[in-house]
């Protein structure tokens, strides 16, 4: 049976196999492993690409969160307003420091953060809020960023948006934005890594220093810290993937308009809800993600994954409904819009080397599933 994976990793090594080889020989010749010259070239290659004026590499996305939360004052008992529709790392990123999660609903359409939900959480002990960029698109920033009182900073989670711009602004201007570069991102690498990304100059040397045991000099400590740093393997394949990101988006872009196509007879019908794209937004797609309407989701992804079909559920629990994180008091019919979000979402394969062909044999497997 051909296979059509939910992210081919395969196709994407094939475009800069002979680069990442070379780039590794170098690395292996002058023992750069952690730091060193491809790490501080990729950090500026990639601030320059995201907007910002820095861009401090560190071990992995969650890293990332927890590093940009630290640098804006986020401490043991504030409380950090999150949605109740993420990545879970989102939510441990806010635990590992000691800080208590707030939750908020998303939006019912584009299933990001619900700016109003956002600032109705805010109470006297909040000290963060993070909108997260979900499925390749940007919350809006600027919806809370004028709104939020000055005590409570924007820590944005950017793990899955590399390369997305809402009116023209870009994760990590005027604020502070956490990436991920695990492999299956927009721009990934070939293990864990992440990014900080901001203009503020104060905050990207804290993060700098917290993420080296306090101090950028060897033995200096200024304040508590840890090791997330990156390593200089994968910023080679970084700095290689880069390179074709801005054409790997627009593939994808591509890819999820003839999806629209394909889908729209399913979606007349009422039988799928095609994924919305919030206004002023330059989508990335990092997910395709539509709704199955009166049908058993879980029945289709099983179908679709029987035929050889990589779909899968961005997530398949919300925040407050999973066993980690029901100390934290929410129950059932808190946040609704993720709930019912949650219960009916189903990701198609997306990546930029995916066929029309196979995007029909998607559509097709995925008509078949509904009408059972
Ligand atoms: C929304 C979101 N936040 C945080 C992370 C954490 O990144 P990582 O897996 O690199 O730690 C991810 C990705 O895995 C993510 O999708």
């Amino acid at each position: 049976m051909n296979r059509i994976p939910l992210v081919d990793l395969k196709a994407a090594h094939e475009e800069v196999a002979d680069e990442v080889r070379a780039g590794f020989e170098r690395i292996l010749a002058d023992t750069a492993f952690v730091g060193g010259e491809e790490v501080r070239c990729f950090e500026r290659e990639y601030a320059q690409f995201g907007g910002v004026a820095h861009c401090v590499g560190v071990a992995n996305g969650t890293d990332a969160v927890e590093l940009a939360l630290r640098a804006s004052g986020v401490g043991v008992g504030d409380e950090v307003v999150v949605p109740a529709n993420t990545f879970i790392a989102t939510v441990g990123a806010v635990a590992r420091i000691g800080a208590r999660p707030v939750l908020a609903d998303c939006l019912p359409d584009s299933h990001l953060l619900d700016p109003q939900a956002a600032l109705d959480a805010v109470g006297p002990a909040t000290r963060a809020v993070v909108p997260v960029h979900l499925y390749g698109q940007l919350a809006d920033v600027t919806a809370l960023t004028d709104r939020l009182p000055d005590r409570v900073r924007v820590v944005e989670d950017a793990a899955q948006c590399q390369g997305a711009t809402r009116d023209g602004r870009t994760p990590g201007s005027g604020s502070i934005a956490a990436t991920s570069f695990y492999p299956g991102k927009n721009l990934g690498a070939y293990g864990d890594a992440g990014a900080v990304l901001t203009d503020d100059e104060e905050r990207a040397g804290l993060v700098r220093a917290i993420a080296n045991h306090g101090g950028v000099a060897k033995y200096r400590h200024d304040v508590p810290g840890f090791n997330s740093r990156l390593d200089g393997l994968q910023a080679v394949v970084l700095r290689a993937k880069l390179s074709r990101l801005a054409d790997g988006n627009a593939a994808r872009r591509a890819a999820a308009a003839r999806y629209d196509a394909m889908l729209a007879d399913l979606a007349t019908a009422g039988r799928v809800v095609l994924p919305a794209t919030a206004p002023g937004n330059v989508h990335v797609w990092h997910l395709y993600v539509v709704q199955v309407a009166g049908a058993d989701r879980d029945d289709i992804v099983g179908k679709l994954n029987a035929e050889g079909i990589g779909a899968g559920v961005h997530y398949p629990a919300p925040v407050h409904l999973t066993p980690a994180y029901r100390q934290l008091g929410y129950g059932r019919g808190d946040f609704p819009n993720a709930e019912k979000a949650t219960d009916r979402i189903l990701s198609l394969p997306l990546y930029p080397q995916i066929t029309p062909d196979q995007q029909q044999r998607v559509v097709n497997t995925l008509a078949d599933a509904i009408r059972g």
